[in-house]
């Protein structure tokens, strides 16, 4: 134990972590800048190649950062698994997602615990951030790897702390974040805690892995309740014709017990969409139906149909039907200023719209173009004559560098989900949610 402390403490422990995604490469970062050599694992070859030739391909991460640090030999990737062997820290950051039938599919974090067990040897720390239900961390990763000869707390310490990074977010980066970390009984909690603090300054210790586990999902969900909250409010206040936005931003002048949440085309990313059904999935394993969040989530989920919906009034009052109508999606991935367009509404919008066979182009200055979810088309150009030509131009996604004046002045009709042309209210052709 202490061998690994005077490591850590030193800085000369090998630190590898698995998956080098949204999660794991900022973090792999960190680590390095400090001072740790640090391998990446993944199973992306492109992703291998793009780091060892110095590159970032996450917007957060500069390119400058990963060339300094690949030159210093102080960050690499690798797809050899056996090096996890040479690791004296292992960070899993494997994506959790959901399965089609809405269950959770762990399958990531088993083939790494399958990696990592051929690989453990005495003396090395395990960690997993990918978020999970809670349970994962014993139920699946200790019994694969107490399996064998070596102790856990012992020879080897396993611990959970959820990844709280925000993409996109200038103000809070990964060692900003206070981290909270669970161990498998003290020994292993004090270790992932002296483990963290070499980068964080706030590293906060819980009594087990499945308070750490749950910590997580009940920050996620807290958010994904608070989202379909408004979001309902939203289907309301259009109804009562009132404006959701006005009521917002005079609500959140109360400087105590309120917390402002706003209403949007619907969740997407990897984390809102997926972790409360995580955390609804394990209550059913115990008898418990978690009811609010399974009505948030289905509240969240319409909204794309309801963007569809508010799409077609706008053109019934111009005596247009969407049937053959032209609409140009503008903002495609699932938040501003990031190019991640998993889970992300907009998908299902487009799909929506062409079902009900409109004409559909997208502007997006992050996807030059996609082939996801069956669906495979190129930007187009934000141009005066595109917006002219729309029937209809929705904003998705409110990205800072889009020139919104530009559409304001040449659409015929815009459907807002964002609230980003408030500056422009009274514009007799926006309509918002
Ligand atoms: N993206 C976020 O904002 C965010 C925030 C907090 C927590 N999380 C959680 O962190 C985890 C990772 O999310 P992400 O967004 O970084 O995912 P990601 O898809 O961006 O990255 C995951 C990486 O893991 C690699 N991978 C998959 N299986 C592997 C294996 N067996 N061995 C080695 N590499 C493997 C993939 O190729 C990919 O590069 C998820 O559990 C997610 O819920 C994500």
């Amino acid at each position: 134990m202490d061998k690994l402390k005077q490591k850590i403490s030193g800085k000369t422990a090998n630190i590898g972590i698995i998956g080098l995604g949204y999660v794991g490469l900022p973090l792999a970062v960190e680590f390095a800048k400090v001072g740790f050599t640090v391998t990446g694992f993944d199973t992306d070859n492109k992703k291998v190649s793009e780091i060892n030739k110095g590159f970032s391909y996450i917007l957060d991460v500069p390119t400058a950062d990963v060339k300094q640090l690949v030159s210093a030999k102080k960050l690499s990737a690798t797809l050899d698994s056996k090096l996890l062997n040479k690791m004296d820290v292992i960070i899993i950051c494997v994506p959790t997602p959901l399965r089609k039938t809405k269950e959770p599919d762990i399958s990531f974090i088993l083939a790494a615990t399958e990696d990592i067990a051929a690989n453990l040897r005495k003396g090395q720390l395990i960690i997993l951030e990918s978020t999970t239900y809670p349970g994962t961390t014993e139920e699946v990763i200790l019994t694969k790897l107490g399996a064998d000869s070596l102790k856990v707390g012992e020879d080897f310490w396993l611990a959970f702390s959820p990844e709280r990074v925000d993409p996109g977010n200038p103000k809070y980066k990964t060692k900003d974040i206070p981290k909270v970390v669970g161990g498998v009984g003290e020994k292993c909690t004090e270790m992932a805690r002296l483990f963290y603090s070499q980068i964080i300054k706030e590293v906060i210790p819980v009594s087990s892995t499945r308070s750490a586990e749950m910590v997580k999902l009940l920050e996620n969900t807290f958010r994904a309740v608070n989202i379909g909250l408004i979001n309902e409010l939203a289907l309301l206040c259009n109804k009562m014709n009132l404006d959701i936005w006005e009521i917002i931003e005079a609500a959140k002048t109360k400087p105590f017990g309120f917390m402002p949440f706003y209403p949007g085309p619907g969740l997407g990313g990897h984390c809102l969409p997926c972790d409360p059904i995580y955390l609804s999935w394990k209550a059913r394993t115990h008898g418990f139906e978690a009811r609010l969040i399974e009505l948030a989530a289905e509240i969240n989920s319409y909204m794309p149909h309801y963007v569809v919906d508010r799409v077609m009034e706008g053109l019934n009052n111009k005596r247009k039907a969407l049937k053959g109508s032209k609409i140009l999606v503008v903002g495609i991935t699932y938040k501003k200023d990031i190019n991640d367009l998993r889970e992300s509404p907009s998908l299902t919008i487009i799909h929506s719209l062409i079902e009900k066979e409109a004409k559909v182009n997208y502007h997006d200055p992050l996807i030059k173009s996609f082939d996801a979810d069956g669906l495979n088309m190129k930007s187009s150009d934000l141009t005066k004559e595109i917006i002219s030509s729309s029937d209809c131009v929705v904003i998705v996604t409110d990205h800072s560098s889009v020139d919104y004046k530009l559409i304001v002045d040449h659409a015929d009709l815009v459907l807002d989900t964002r609230n980003v042309l408030k500056k422009f209210k009274g514009a007799k052709n926006i309509i918002t949610l």
